[in-house]
């Protein structure tokens, strides 16, 4: 099926052809008329653009990297300036650290991206960062790499090591011709999504457009519940696979969640991380942009001049206020939990989209996971990686509280590890594990211990951390440090829920006014905020190139006279 171009995608062609033009007719210009220029004609070639970036997550970090790059590309003097609330680059993609060791970080926002992701693989390379493997800690001792428990039983388990192909004959075995045709699917919706960092749909102006004209809107206007009956994929291994990965990643189960972010948790080839932290990477590009970092800055109001310049009010360390005034404008985060005062209004307010709530919970223990749990014989080997789903006779529907029985997404055994020297005396003896959980609530104590097989006369044995908390209420800070050696809890507003929907936000909310995180209803992810980041760039750099043209149309008729 040929895609259907929109005049919106068309729009953007038009913009890259003006841009080629105009690179091209600036170069035989420099080349054939080098006459003096006038002292005011210098002064409006000199004007340095100012432009000011909110948030140095991956999107912010982004804008400000192309940006750079393009306007050095075409000669464009550009001044950046990306404003962070934190005290740190990377925004949901940050690392706590072990043990408070900085020589052993954990990543407690994005941990993983995929050789696909070309934004990032770029730019790790060319910063020259360390990649490993996704599981690279994983001390693959037990007999299960992966779990998938589903309150009660777990109702697929993957074998450590084996053979390849012996794992394909399994799943095969088990689910008929479903994980290929999966496959598939994925890989022509990720040919699909291909196509967006490339001409005609780069850069797109509309979001809904670009979605529309790739194709992808077939995938992210059903659930993905519908997208993979549709596509023959059986309901036995959505459930016990697909919805497995869709809850880690999201949260979500399949009638919620659309098609499109459905494939995207099935896109895993080649998932890798930083080593250190996936947060160098926008730590690099922001060093690349040469842009003013101001950290621990949080912009408070927005507000538009009579010339279309903005004046930004902001609060560096939560005390002095200060005022710009710039020319162009990016949110690179979502509007709505910015708490930025726009005024005026912005001609098109971004919708409040839905966000979920996540609970991380890393801890360091002693203790391998409960057999009983898991309601295993005892002694019996728990699988490293157990991923959650919903039991095949209950039907939660859309509901956005859909954990279920399971109570919660998932639980990772990230590494086996020695504590430090300084802290072995204080510690149990011997290895500890280390865990992420990630939930919809916070753990309390009962099931830490329930998890771990913790005596519960043991659990408070120092009298716990909070002292007079009731027993009912005790949570991962009253367990005694026998038993949790190390912990670090952290509530995002991690994604959105990614109904099915066919209009995104759009890029542009005004005039010299951009946005980025219209993108994380379609896919959320590194990856696709930071190409959101590179198209408000492109689009910002092809509304000056078409300005350089009116300049240099009125120069040229002069030299003509
Ligand atoms: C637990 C978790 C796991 C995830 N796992 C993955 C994964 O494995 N792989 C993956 O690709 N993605 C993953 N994601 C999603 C990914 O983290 C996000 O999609 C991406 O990092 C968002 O980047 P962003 O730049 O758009 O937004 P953010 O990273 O949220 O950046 C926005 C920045 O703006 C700042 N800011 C906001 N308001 C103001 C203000 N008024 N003034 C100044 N600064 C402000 C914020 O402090 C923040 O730093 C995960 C997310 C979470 C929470
Ligand atoms: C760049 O922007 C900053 C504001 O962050 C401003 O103080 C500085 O003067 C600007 N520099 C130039 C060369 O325009
Ligand atoms: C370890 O224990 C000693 C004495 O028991 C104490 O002084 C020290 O603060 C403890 N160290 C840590 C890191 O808890």
């Amino acid at each position: 099926m040929s895609p259907v171009r929109t005049p919106l995608s068309l729009r953007g062609c038009v913009g890259i052809l003006l841009l080629c033009f105009l690179w091209l007719s600036q170069l035989s210009f420099s080349q054939e008329f080098q006459v003096p220029l006038k002292s005011e004609e210098i002064e409006a070639q000199d004007t340095v653009k100012q432009v000011a970036v909110i948030g140095a997550g991956a999107a912010g970090s982004s804008t400000a990297y192309y940006l750079r790059k393009y306007a050095d590309y075409f000669s464009i003097p550009v001044n950046i300036t990306v404003f962070e609330q934190s005290s740190y680059v990377g925004g949901r993609s940050t690392t706590v650290n072990l043990w408070d060791d900085p020589a052993s970080p954990i990543e407690v926002g994005a941990s993983i991206f995929v050789n696909i992701n070309q934004n990032l693989i770029k730019a790790a390379k060319s910063f020259k960062l360390d990649l490993k493997d996704a599981d690279s800690g994983v001390p693959r001792e037990a007999v299960h790499g992966l779990g998938v428990w589903d309150g009660s039983k777990f109702v697929f388990l993957q074998r450590n090591g084996g053979f390849y192909w012996v794992n394909v004959f399994k799943l095969l075995w088990r689910y008929g011709w479903a994980p290929i045709r999966t496959q598939n699917l994925m890989k022509s919706t990720v040919n699909k999504f291909l196509k967006m960092y490339r001409w005609p749909y780069f850069p797109f102006r509309s979001l809904s457009a670009a979605a529309m004209s790739s194709g992808l809107v077939e995938s992210t206007w059903a659930t993905g519940a519908e997208f993979l009956r549709e596509n023959g994929i059986s309901e036995e291994f959505s459930r016990e696979v697909i919805q497995a990965s869709t809850r880690v990643n999201y949260g979500q189960n399949l009638p919620l969640i659309h098609g499109l972010e459905t494939m995207v948790c099935m896109a895993t080839d080649g998932a890798v991380s930083v080593e250190g932290g996936n947060w160098q990477i926008f730590r690099s590009m922001l060093d690349a942009s040469r842009a003013n970092v101001k950290l621990d800055t949080r912009v408070t109001t927005v507000q538009r001049n009579k010339d279309d310049t903005y004046t930004i009010s902001h609060l560096a360390d939560q005390k002095a206020m200060h005022k710009d005034v710039f020319e162009h404008v990016v949110v690179a985060g979502p509007v709505q939990f910015s708490n930025i005062q726009f005024s005026p209004a912005f001609e098109h307010i971004p919708d409040n989209v839905p966000y979920v709530k996540l609970h991380v919970t890393l801890f360091a223990s002693p203790h391998k996971l409960s057999p009983k749990f898991f309601r295993l014989s005892p002694g019996a080997s728990v699988p490293e990686t157990i991923l959650t789903t919903l039991p095949a006779d209950l039907d939660l529907g859309a509901r956005r509280d859909g954990v279920g029985p399971a109570g919660f997404w998932s639980i990772s055994t990230l590494q086996k590890t020695m504590p430090p020297l300084s802290m072995r005396h204080n510690l149990t003896a011997g290895p500890h594990y280390v865990y992420k959980v990630f939930s919809p609530n916070p753990l309390d104590a009962t099931t830490l211990s329930d998890l771990l097989d913790i005596e519960q006369i043991e659990l408070f044995d120092n009298g716990g951390r909070n002292g007079m908390t009731a027993e009912a209420s005790k949570t991962i800070a009253d367990v005694s440090t026998a038993h949790i050696s190390w912990w670090h809890e952290k509530t995002w507003n991690s994604y959105p829920y990614l109904y099915p929907r066919v209009t995104f936000e759009d890029v542009k909310l005004g005039k010299n006014m951009w946005y980025t995180s219209g993108m994380e209803s379609f896919i959320s992810t590194m990856e696709t905020n930071s190409l959101a980041g590179m198209n408000v760039a492109a689009l910002m750099l092809s509304e000056w190139a078409s300005e350089f043209e009116i300049k240099m149309k009125s120069f040229e008729s002069k030299v003509e006279l």
